[in-house]
């Protein structure tokens, strides 16, 4: 379930503004997860798009009336609306509506509404290849960036026009995302992140692997919060679905791989994750042919020590870089967390108190243990939903 996490933005009071663009008929499904996430959310239609997308639709889903140039009379809307929401987002917002609001121009209730809003407004435009390369449109973007809107460049894809290029609305839940972005401080804007994520696979043969049921959820929630407070964020992941939408998503099969991609990534970090659940071992010789099972009872596999990533990154740590493994424990949690920090030159151990209840693979709670390498920080326990401890695991390492 996607959230507005009370505890760290605001109540989540969502202005959204639908203009006439086939990708209207994605706002339904926007409105409904917007719901979902516990936020609240007011709807301006333009003339124009309640010929792609229904009023009675959207005020099923958003339990709420929904606003058109008939209500633009002498009750204001346009200031009350904007007063209210901490977030105005247009999505889709046509090249006109683009056009309009970039000139100031505030002749029907959404474009009068842009221009007395004082909260952050995000602009998801949406339309034609040709129409969004065209130079004005180009024009358009770029003055608003720079009047400080947020503009969010459409993806690439087969448009409903029937041809490839770039003018798609990104999918709900990645406006989703931008919007909790949007209603999130931006505490780690300039800050870059790497999040190591999932298992690993190590195969014995074409066909087979050695791995565990790591999920990722733990690491692509450091991610995601880390990401949602502004930071630039490297998510290096095992074989596992993970959601990377605004991040890079460096992809990473084998321990082998995943040595190689914290190498590679490693100087660019201010904070480095260790949250993958990387195999410790891997088969000695991989066979190039399919192990058959016809005449044989039993099958003996030898197997080697794979490299300790969380060491090699300690011996490659540059100044100012704080380094944040992960570990399993049972007993002597504390102690036995502090010994691998010094032993691997790490600044912190998220220890998963594998005995808690609700907590580890697959999971989404957990219970962890925050053990700074300095004994005069504070021991900090964690629990809950992956996605809210990692908030404030992040809140306690930028508080250093
Ligand atoms: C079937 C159809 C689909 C359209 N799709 C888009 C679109 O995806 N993006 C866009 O910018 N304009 C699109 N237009 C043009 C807009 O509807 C038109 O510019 C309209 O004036 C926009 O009004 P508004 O910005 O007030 O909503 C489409 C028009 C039609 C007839």
């Amino acid at each position: 379930m996607i959230r507005c996490h009370m505890s760290f933005v605001k109540s989540g009071k969502i202005l959204l503004g639908i203009t006439g663009g086939i990708a209207a008929y994605k706002t339904p499904e926007l409105i409904r997860l917007i719901r979902k996430s516990g936020c609240d959310s007011e709807i301006i239609l333009t003339q124009s798009a309640k010929n792609f997308v229904a009023p009675m639709t959207l005020e099923t889903l958003s339990g709420r009336k929904v606003w058109t140039d008939s209500d633009f009379d002498a009750t204001i809307p346009h200031i009350k609306l904007t007063e209210w929401a901490e977030v105005f987002v247009i999505s889709p917002c046509t090249a006109n509506t683009l056009a309009k609001i970039s000139h100031g121009i505030a002749d029907n209730l959404l474009t009068s509404a842009v221009i007395a809003a004082k909260c952050p407004v995000l602009i998801f435009p949406a339309m034609n290849v040709n129409m969004y390369d065209n130079p004005a449109t180009q024009a358009n973007i770029s003055a608003l960036k720079s009047r400080g809107l947020k503009v969010i460049e459409p993806s690439s894809g087969e448009l409903a026009c029937g041809v490839y290029g770039k003018g798609r609305m990104p999918e709900p839940k990645e406006i989703i995302h931008e919007i909790r972005r949007a209603l999130t401080p931006q505490d780690m804007a300039g800050k870059k992140v790497i999040v190591t994520a999932g298992p690993t696979h190590e195969y014995i043969d074409p066909v087979r692997y050695i791995s565990n049921p790591s999920s990722g959820k733990m690491g692509t929630a450091m991610a995601r919060s880390a990401w949602y407070r502004g930071a630039e964020v490297r998510l290096i992941a095992g074989p596992v679905d993970v959601d990377a939408y605004g991040m890079t998503l460096i992809r990473a099969e084998s321990a082998g791989d995943m040595l190689d991609a914290v190498r590679e990534n490693l100087s660019w970090a201010d904070y480095v994750v260790k949250a993958a659940a990387v195999g410790d071992y891997r088969a000695k010789e991989i066979s190039p042919r399919k192990l058959k099972r016809e005449g044989r009872e039993t099958l003996t596999l030898e197997l080697v020590q794979n490299p300790d990533i969380s060491s090699e990154a300690g011996k490659l740590k540059r100044p100012g870089q704080i380094l944040i493994g992960f570990a399993a424990e049972t007993e002597n949690i504390t102690e036995n967390a502090r010994a691998k920090i010094v032993r691997k030159n790490l600044d912190y151990i998220l220890a998963n108190d594998v005995t808690a209840e609700n907590s580890g693979f697959r999971s989404d709670t957990n219970t962890l243990k925050l053990i700074p390498r300095s004994e005069s920080e504070a021991v900090q326990t964690f629990s809950g939903l992956k996605e809210d401890i990692s908030f404030e695991i992040w809140s306690r390492l930028i508080a250093r």
